[in-house]
């Protein structure tokens, strides 16, 4: 596992797209893992700039976001389908029928489903580069605590720590949905390239679990530890519970000097 600590969440930002426009222009038809929330906004925001001002070309990315509530049609303000187009994907040139997010409108057999969902991923040759934000509990995606390590896309209950964290999206009268469709743990480390992206002081203890503890159910985030090419890009808020912090900025300056393309 790689550790990247930036200054700031601008920095790190800025760090989590350069490194994603390098893969893309590496491999136009780069297959991208996505993550909604708060964290990758600002990573978004880079890669739309780069679109623009750069001509970052997404004609030929596919696309499969980790996650959707359950109950919500891809219409509701607070359905991640709406956040993905209004955060990424009206600002690029991805083309609609490239981009995949679970439908939270499934009722019934959702085995069948979300088997289609993997095979999907399978058949768009497996996903290159998977961008996750962190929960304060540890998880990614929506797989929280005691998730399996070897899970897979499948329905899951949120816990009343995430329910909390995402309150403020739903208003006061609104029926905030109590479970959502996630690809599993074992589908992200399925991913070629991980890239995690954690922000501010409330990330801290979660990063240094993830990071520095026990590979655990408990903490979904440190399976990442099985990985053979994840990295863990922070900000200076996100790394203040990490206890080797020196030594991997050492690695960081040493990778830069050595094998470069290890940070594209
Ligand atoms: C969202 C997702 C979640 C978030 C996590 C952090 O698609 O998969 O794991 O990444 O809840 O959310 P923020 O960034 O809002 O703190």
């Amino acid at each position: 596992m790689l550790v990247v600590i930036e200054q700031d969440y601008g920095a790190l930002s800025r760090e989590a797209a350069r490194i994603a426009a390098n893969a893309l222009r590496q491999k136009p038809d780069l297959v991208l893992g996505l993550a909604t929330g708060s964290t990758p906004v600002g990573f978004y925001r880079e890669l739309a700039k780069l679109h623009r001002e750069q001509g970052l070309d997404f004609s030929r990315v596919v696309t499969f976001n980790l996650d959707e509530y359950i109950g919500l049609d891809s219409s509701h303000p607070h359905s991640f389908h709406v956040f993905m187009q209004e955060n990424f994907f009206r600002h690029v040139n991805v083309k609609p029928e490239n981009i995949h997010i679970p439908d939270g409108t499934i009722r019934g057999d959702f085995d069948e489903y979300c088997e289609g969902y993997e095979r999907s991923i399978r058949d768009a040759g497996g996903i290159d580069l998977q961008i996750l934000g962190i929960g304060k509990d540890g998880h990614i995606g929506f797989n929280e605590p005691t998730s399996s390590l070897a899970s897979r896309t499948r329905p899951k209950t949120l816990t009343r720590e995430t329910l909390e964290a995402n309150r403020s999206h739903f208003g006061k009268e609104e029926r905030q949905p109590r479970a959502a469709i996630t690809m599993g743990i074992g589908t992200i480390l399925d991913a070629k390239k991980i890239l995690l992206l954690g922000s501010g002081a409330e990330k801290a203890r979660a990063v240094a679990l993830a990071v520095e503890g026990p590979i655990t159910a408990s903490v979904s985030a440190s399976a990442l530890q099985l990985h053979r090419d994840a990295t863990v890009l922070v900000d200076r808020e996100a790394a203040v519970g990490l206890k080797h912090r020196e030594y991997y900025e050492t690695v960081v300056a040493m990778t830069r000097e050595l094998t470069p393309e290890r940070l594209w």
